[in-house]
């Protein structure tokens, strides 16, 4: 038996929930969002979904008023009998906080699973997440998707891919970058990074080869724009012939965009997960709503989405 397809959107992706929808080939569900005079919300869905699978998206970027919104449409589309609830979350807020790693601090990716999870999910759909063990954080299956085919297709049109080499601004990005490399036929060379504190960086070492390369750098988030200009400084200083950037979250907050302006980045590549707060002749955005509609479908038919997980 059909069941009834809503896509609906919290108001902070709508531009991206929209793209997702038309690509998916039908209309916005219709949803407003009122609000009492202190700001308390109150998401409210204006057609019928009893029955449908209902998919909500909305990146959980600051303000945390964005993961409110999402819950509480989750509980609205729970409350009105639909049969499957899934989150379609293009970036995961709070995936930095993945673990324990100093006494008393949370694990935030834990409780974001555990919100939503309470909300009433049934599935997530996510991109590119921070650490591909919070997809463990969750007891209901976990669609983890990646923005490489969009950025490797971006590649090939727009760069003598010859003789680039992909680079990691930290160890973690290795697994990445590696993966980058095997697509292409090429290399990747790593940083070693050390933080002294969130979004300040202790120390930063190249490790492996760039003279005359066009180096590409791999991240899944940029926030204060500090790793990837350290990181493009490095490289550059190391005798690259050019550094680029291509990272799918651009939180870029902070001193971020003048950060990115007067870096050795010649060009920074992001996808429209979280929307720019304004523009830079540095920043091209590539849209991830064919991929997202893509799962979308996959997810609707029942079928294999693993040949997109495949870079
Ligand atoms: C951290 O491990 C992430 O992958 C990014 O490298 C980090 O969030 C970037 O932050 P920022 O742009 O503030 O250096």
């Amino acid at each position: 038996m059909e069941h009834q397809v809503v896509i609906f959107s919290g108001r902070e992706s709508r531009y991206l929930a929209e793209k997702i929808a038309e690509a998916y080939g039908q209309e916005l569900g219709k949803s407003e969002v009122l609000e009492f005079s202190d700001g308390e919300i109150q998401p409210a869905l204006n057609q019928n979904v009893r029955g449908a699978d209902v998919f909500v998206v909305q990146s959980t970027f600051a303000p945390a008023e964005n993961i409110m919104e999402l819950l509480l449409m989750i509980d609205a589309v729970k409350r009105a009998s639909a049969r499957r609830i899934i989150a379609v979350v293009p970036y995961f807020g709070y995936a930095r906080q993945d673990r324990k790693d100093r006494p008393r601090v949370p694990i935030g990716s834990k409780l974001m699973a555990d919100l939503l999870t309470t909300a009433g999910v049934s599935r997530l759909i996510t991109m590119d997440l921070h650490a591909d063990q919070i997809q463990g954080f969750f007891n209901i299956p976990v669609d983890h998707v990646y923005s490489s085919q969009t950025f490797l297709a971006h590649l090939r049109a727009n760069l003598d891919t010859d003789n680039v080499i992909f680079a990691s601004p930290d160890a973690g990005g290795t697994r990445r970058a590696n993966a980058y490399a095997k697509a292409l036929g090429t290399g990747f060379v790593i940083c070693y990074k050390q933080r002294n504190k969130p979004n300040e960086i202790g120390s930063i070492q190249l490790i492996g080869d760039v003279e005359g390369k066009d180096v590409i750098l791999l991240d899944d988030i940029i926030d204060t724009g500090n790793t990837i200009c350290k990181a493009a400084k490095i490289i550059k200083d190391s005798g690259a012939k050019s550094v680029r950037a291509m990272i799918t979250h651009p939180l870029l907050t902070g001193n971020a965009y003048q950060n990115i302006q007067s870096s050795e980045l010649e060009e920074l590549i992001v996808s429209d997960t979280i929307p720019l707060k304004k523009q830079s002749d540095k920043i091209t955005v590539l849209s991830t709503a064919k991929t997202f509609a893509e799962v979308i479908k996959r997810v609707e038919r029942n079928e294999s989405i693993s040949d997109l997980y495949n870079i």
